[in-house]
């Protein structure tokens, strides 16, 4: 490990000065609890008394004194709700708090060479010039601000695995358990992301799930592992993928390869998070037959009940790949007996990549209406973090992550306002700018989504980078990512009539979206081919409705300009600073979507607008 001269971290929602080391989580609460009360000047004596209540913890008030009931780091988490309360102007009340989920997860897409996969706030917190590189003082940040919102699990290395990660299970284990040591005070166990085609590079021939060699190797070297890192939470795997190894390599399929895995990892109570994401990456776009949103189903939903039960598929909230309107993946409603987890994004890959501001309780908010929450029984999101100052690249991005724990925690907290307790958390329960930084996250995904792709196409993205417009820049690709627009229509029949897509869901829901006039409109155009000519509920036509969206979205980006603006001397100057060179950005941005959206339409449709306005 270097030393180097590391950035000054923001202490993201902590505002108080960072303890000092801890050497367990009933010492981390410790410090936690004497550095924040005497930061917010709260002089009621809290106690930490010990009970096994799992994870959970049980608050008691009386006039002398707080008690925390709980162990290890449920003393923590109870110790950090305490602080949150009181940071928030609320008076402490008795209570006791279990968390929904067992496994709350972040996925780090970190690779060794330092780069992060759609990453958009600096280089790996880990990772530098192929090896491990970190501060371990940001690390023990790191882990007590996961640790404040309730995340309890994160994997370090991208799920797509590049050299030299493969070793992490081998030669670079001792650095592994560095790592597993400082996160370990925090309550927070790692995931390690394993390349399925591991044996092969270990001088086996083959990594064929059935084979006996491949069998007992991963045995061997799972028991290896769990010998210097016990409480490791198990392996994810991301196999059969773009190109990533997986059991179909070898002709066997998904069960026999996540079992494979499950199996070595059961005798230490490893879970073995298996992604879902398997799909045909080489498609002919004349091929109007193959439907991307499909083949995940179709995949899994043939050998529900052939996975073990340490096998946890991760399926992303929708069915193709975190686009900016998706309905919800027909697979988190249909699989009846293998444990699902849902996998968001907080990395805005497709909304605005941390530049844009796109506030995600919403979007979680609509997958929870849908969803009852026991369909699931972990929940994994793509970290939005990295080696930038304020950990996520744009300020305000970092309510997602909060936001993200307490979801992961109780998903009843989509109810409060999470926007809001993270702006008082930060700036202050008082600062005068936290009424307007609430209003625009709360603006931001509905202004994001006007000026991006409208009524749930998707893909209108730049290709590879996936920021900014480019209507036609996936049309004639591999990935099975098609518009289909002409001068007629624009989008994808996937009721029954066409690819038959809709008939993957419940029947309610089915019914609900194979019918263009049932079908929630901002997702008619991911379940139907539509004229431009079709009539909205409130009697605008398709087209115009694509270009009033455009026009507002657009518009909205700039009122999000505006009232930032308005906070300049109520907030530090380098977070007004920051935060006004990413609006300034995302104006830009969004003038260039509404601009290419509305004229690509233009041209297919040859529909005017009808109030006017300048379309190219
Ligand atoms: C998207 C993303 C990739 C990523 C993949 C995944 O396709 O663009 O960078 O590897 O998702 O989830 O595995």
């Amino acid at each position: 490990m270097t030393e180097k001269n590391y950035p000054k971290y923001t202490s993201a929602w902590l505002p108080y000065p960072m303890p000092g080391k801890a050497a367990s989580p009933k010492d981390a609460a410790r410090l936690e609890l004497d550095a924040g009360l005497a930061y917010y000047g709260f002089d009621t004596p809290v106690i930490l008394r010990e009970e096994d209540l799992g994870e959970g913890y049980r608050i008691e008030v009386s006039e002398e004194a707080i008690s925390i009931f709980a162990k290890e780091a449920g003393l923590l988490y109870g110790a950090f709700a305490l602080l949150r309360d009181i940071a928030l102007g609320k008076k402490p009340e008795s209570c006791v708090q279990q968390p929904v989920y067992a496994l709350r997860m972040l996925n780090h897409w970190d690779n060794m060479d330092g780069t992060v996969e759609r990453g958009y706030a600096g280089r790996s917190l880990f990772f530098e010039g192929s090896r491990f590189d970190y501060d371990p003082e940001r690390l023990r940040m790191y882990a007590r601000i996961l640790s404040s919102a309730g995340i309890n699990t994160v994997a370090l290395n991208n799920v797509n695995v590049h050299a030299p990660a493969q070793h992490l299970i081998d030669d670079l284990l001792p650095e592994v358990v560095e790592v597993a040591g400082i996160l370990r005070p925090y309550g927070i166990r790692l995931l390690i992301t394993v390349d399925f085609a591991s044996p092969t590079y270990n001088g086996l021939s083959t990594a064929d799930p059935l084979d006996e060699a491949v069998i007992a190797w991963w045995k061997q070297r799972t028991a290896a592992i769990y010998q210097q890192i016990p409480d490791l939470a198990g392996f994810v795997v991301k196999a059969d993928s773009e190109y990533r190894p997986g059991p179909i390599t070898y002709g066997r399929n998904q069960a026999e390869g996540a079992n494979l895995l499950a199996r070595a990892l059961k005798p230490f109570g490893g879970t073995l998070v298996w992604r879902c994401f398997v799909y045909n990456c080489r498609q002919d776009w004349r091929d109007q037959k193959t439907d991307r949103p499909c083949a995940a189903y179709n995949t899994f939903m043939p050998l529900d009940g052939q996975f073990d039960d340490n096998v946890l598929l991760q399926i992303k909230n929708g069915p193709v790949d975190f686009q900016v309107r998706e309905p919800v993946s027909p697979l988190l409603f249909s699989l009846k007996h293998t444990s699902r987890a849902l996998e968001l994004q907080l990395a805005q890959e497709y909304t605005g990549q941390q530049i844009d501001l796109y506030y995600m309780q919403e979007v979680w908010q609509e997958i929870f209406d849908l969803m009852p929450r026991n369909n699931i029984s972990a929940i994994c999101a793509v970290t939005n973090l990295g080696r930038d100052e304020n950990w996520a690249g744009h300020d305000l991005a970092m309510a997602n992550l909060y936001a993200y724990g307490r979801l992961c925690w109780n998903p009843d907290c989509l109810g409060e306002d999470m926007a809001d307790q993270w702006a008082k958390l930060t700036y202050g329960k008082d600062c005068p700018a936290v009424d307007t930084i609430t209003h625009m996250l709360h603006q931001s995904r509905s202004t994001y989504q006007k000026y991006n792709a409208p009524l749930g196409i998707g893909w209108m993205v730049e290709p590879h980078s996936h920021y900014g417009p480019n209507p036609e820049g996936y049309e004639y690709a591999l990935w099975g990512t098609y518009l289909r627009a002409d001068r007629n229509g624009v989008g994808i029949d996937r009721s029954s009539n066409g690819t038959g897509f809709a008939a993957q869901y419940p029947e309610e829901l089915k019914k609900l979206y194979e019918d263009p006039t049932t079908c929630p409109e901002e997702m008619l155009l991911f379940f139907h081919r539509m004229p431009y000519d079709h009539v909205m509920k409130d009697g605008r036509t398709m087209i115009q409705r694509i270009y009033d969206d455009h026009f507002e979205g657009a518009e909205g980006a700039e009122q999000l300009l505006a009232s930032w603006k308005t906070l300049e001397g109520q907030l530090p100057g380098d977070v007004f600073a920051r935060v006004l060179d990413k609006m300034e950005k995302q104006v830009i941005n969004a003038r260039n979507w509404r601009d290419i959206v509305n004229t690509y339409f233009h041209r297919y449709s040859g529909a005017e607008d009808q109030k006017g306005r300048k379309i190219y």
